[in-house]
């Protein structure tokens, strides 16, 4: 991994392949890590990562994977933001592409919190963007409940680290089969939670607590689009991720079998392909 002072962050990232530019932009409390079957499959594997099916992406793409400020190896803000708004996460992609000197317009693919960075991605620097992936995400906000669950939330991991998002949101990260059959994936996913620095998560819940409600912009995205849902999610629903593809004018729709919240992780192959059928549709 490379890394840069971005907006006075320190922000790692992987920076592997050429041609059309995709950012691969993390959920909660996760980090790059989540995307490794595509970086590896799409960019290319390099010696020391794992053998896994190359199917190189045509039009070939250049991944640009960011830990967001205060998640794997992003340093925690040095100015001790207590909040980090969705608005922001999507300034520091904007100022990362900036100091890769890349200009062309980039496709961003988020998932989940990703996706409500995408959203303020194409809100923001629309010109910058050549299309959208969204990644079991919402366009809603939370209700008031949902917002002051995740502020005590917030409280809870700076007292006590990240044990209790382990307990809480683990088992709903995951389809159930993948739980059942892939302890490895499920003991990766625990060490990535457990490695996460506490005001880094708490930060990212309080941005996450006041994120906009998207649902009225949906008709206004003009670029190329993609919503992939895992089958099994039980937090974005493919029903919920149907309605947000039917909103959105130029949308395609993909339902992953075998996954859960973590469609990208746990079923790689068949985001991949999807991704690829995708981005070989819209490259003109
Ligand atoms: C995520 O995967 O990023 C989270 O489920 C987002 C959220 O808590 O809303």
């Amino acid at each position: 991994m490379k890394s840069l002072v971005i907006n006075g962050s320190e922000i790692a990232y992987v920076d592997r392949g050429t041609g059309l530019p995709l950012v691969l932009v993390h959920g909660f409390p996760l980090d790059h890590t989540m995307w490794t079957g595509q970086i590896d499959a799409l960019a290319g594997p390099t010696a020391d990562s794992p053998a896994g099916q190359t199917i190189l992406s045509a039009p070939p793409v250049r991944i640009i994977a960011p830990d967001l400020r205060g998640f794997g190896h992003s340093l925690f803000s040095p100015h001790g933001d207590e909040k980090v708004t969705m608005d922001q996460f999507a300034d520091d992609l904007a100022a990362l592409l900036d100091a890769l000197a890349i200009r062309e317009p980039v496709v961003v693919c988020g998932l989940s919190m990703g996706g409500y960075i995408a959203f303020q991605f194409w809100r923001k620097y629309t010109a910058r963007l050549r299309g959208l992936i969204l990644c079991d995400t919402r366009a809603v906000a939370d209700t008031p409940e949902g917002a002051e669950g995740r502020r005590r939330m917030a409280e809870r991991v700076l007292r006590e680290g990240p044990a209790p998002l382990v307990e809480t949101m683990l088992p709903n990260l995951l389809a159930e089969t993948t739980r059942r059959q892939r302890p490895e994936l499920v003991e990766r996913l625990r060490s990535v939670i457990m490695a996460g620095d506490p005001r880094g998560i708490a930060a990212a819940a309080r941005g996450m607590a006041e994120r906009p409600d998207m649902t009225a912009a949906l008709g206004q995205i003009g670029c190329p689009t993609l919503v992939i849902v895992g089958q099994s999610d039980v937090i974005s629903t493919p029903a919920e991720m149907r309605g947000i593809a039917a909103a959105i004018p130029a949308a395609d729709f993909a339902e992953i079998p075998e996954a859960g919240h973590l469609s990208p992780w746990e079923n790689s192959a068949a985001v991949n392909a999807t991704i690829v059928d995708f981005l070989a549709r819209h490259n003109q």
